[in-house]
């Protein structure tokens, strides 16, 4: 893990996250969730807004990330809250592949 340009981290190889899956990484402090969707890349902050739970540990169901706690359901694309009990929307990163790795930004 190595500092990029202009806020950009890379944070994992391409190859530690399989299709429709979705990995935890630690950077700058915080936890980030990493997805794929379709081959699509996504990321958002991995702490549930409910209360404390990673995301990584939930399913990942095309766009939609279902915490592991309570069943939350966010939209990966845009961190919105679609399913209760969480009432708080996800940050999004983004994120971006260089060579075979992943970077998202930190702001
Ligand atoms: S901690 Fe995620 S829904 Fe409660």
């Amino acid at each position: 893990m190595s500092d990029g340009d202009g806020g950009w981290v890379r944070v994992a190889g391409r190859g530690e996250l399989s299709a429709g899956e979705v990995i935890g990484v630690e950077v700058g402090g915080r936890s980030i969730a990493i997805y794929d969707c379709d081959g699509e890349l996504f990321a958002t902050d991995n702490i549930c807004t409910h209360a404390y739970a990673c995301l990584s540990d939930g399913w990942l169901d095309g766009e939609v990330i279902e915490c592991p706690l309570h069943a939350a359901r966010f939209d990966i694309r845009t961190g919105k809250v679609l399913d209760p009990p969480a009432t708080e929307d996800l940050k999004t990163y983004p994120v971006r592949l260089v060579g075979d790795g992943i970077q998202v930004r930190i702001d």
